[in-house]
């Protein structure tokens, strides 16, 4: 999204912060969290193969937007995080909370969503992250009969009826595994004329022999080296993830079994759908007997962008 003067004006604050955080860090080793992440929901309306969310949930009890605005001024904004990202479940099954959030952080709060729901023109939202899990039928045999179809009008939808410049507002978030690894370069196709970006990640198991993570060696290597091939051709402004990220990629970067080591989990600080704050990281748990995610075998993008910026953990 381009910015107006006025608005850079406006934001002048929060820049200064996020300057100054980099500062501290790199001159005194002191931490304070850049992002915020938020399970506005513990509701989802799909069941994904893949998903994380699902080996940890219990409730069912979600909190209203007043408290939700407690828990913003306690954890975000005391902290002067700079950009927050909702989550869930669907965070689209509480368009009030996201309203919310886009008031206290204007144009710095994204959606995650899996796009079957009509997609809500938010006046200060940042962006759209659209989870896409390959083409049409892998996509659907992960997430669900007609998930992608939805998905795909949804979009269209969007960026018909707001405008030229709508599509600036919608990224695709696509995560890699060992069912969709060959189909990056389809990805892109289906999307690129519809959205802004896409950024890559894999997928990150929380038991060791989990089918659906792509190992490290030569096929992750390939998928590595097509992004980065693919970036450098012909879509070098519609690929999100820099360089350096794809190549931490490759293998083991973030932490030893379950245990973060240089992954810097402090740059991110994630809550539950409770306002509880989830550990290790944002795809963890604020639940202390919980599943723990495989440090030793992470692909999140959110943690290995800020890796391969120089924050270590
Ligand atoms: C938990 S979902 C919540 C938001 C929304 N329901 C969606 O599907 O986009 C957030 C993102 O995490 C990704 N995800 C789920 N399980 C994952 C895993 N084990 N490893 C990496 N990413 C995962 C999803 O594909 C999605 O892009
Ligand atoms: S839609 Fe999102 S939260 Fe729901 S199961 Fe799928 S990946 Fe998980
Ligand atoms: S992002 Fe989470 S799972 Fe990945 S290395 Fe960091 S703490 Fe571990």
């Amino acid at each position: 999204m381009g910015r107006g003067f006025s608005q850079i004006i406006q934001e002048t604050p929060d820049y200064v912060h996020l300057l100054s955080k980099f500062l501290s860090y790199k001159l005194f080793n002191k931490r304070s969290p850049i992002y915020g992440s938020a399970d506005i929901t513990n509701v989802c309306n799909l069941h994904c193969e893949h998903c994380y969310w699902w080996l940890n949930r219990k409730e069912n009890e979600d909190l209203t937007v007043e408290q939700w605005e407690k828990v913003i001024d306690e954890k975000f904004k005391k902290q002067h995080v700079f950009v927050v990202t909702l989550v869930g479940g669907e965070p689209l099954m509480r368009p009030d909370v996201v309203e919310l959030f886009t008031k206290k952080f204007p144009n710095h709060a994204c959606v995650v969503t899996n796009g079957n729901y009509p997609l809500p023109r938010f006046d200060k939202l940042y962006f759209y992250w659209i989870s896409i899990d390959g083409p049409r039928d892998i996509h659907n045999e992960i997430r669900g009969p007609s998930a992608w179809e939805n998905t795909r009008k949804n979009v269209v939808d969007y960026v018909e009826k707001y405008g030229e410049k709508a599509f600036k507002d919608i990224w695709i978030s696509m995560t890699i595994n060992s069912k969709n690894y060959h189909t990056i370069e389809t990805v892109i196709e289906d999307w690129k004329n519809y959205t802004n970006k896409i950024g890559f990640q894999f997928h990150t198991p929380f038991m060791k022999g989990d089918p659906l993570w792509l190992p490290y060696g030569e096929k992750r290597n390939k998928v590595i080296d097509e992004i980065i091939h693919l970036q450098k051709t012909k879509y070098k402004d519609y690929i999100a993830n820099p360089k350096k990220q794809l190549e931490l990629m490759r293998g083991s970067w973030g932490g030893k079994g379950t245990v973060p080591i240089d992954c810097p989990t402090w740059t991110i600080i994630s809550v539950d759908h409770m306002g509880r704050e989830k550990l290790p990281c944002c795809i963890g748990s604020a639940e202390q007997d919980s599943m723990k995610p495989r440090c030793e075998d992470c692909g999140l993008g959110c943690y290995s962008v800020s890796l391969a910026f120089g924050l270590r953990g």
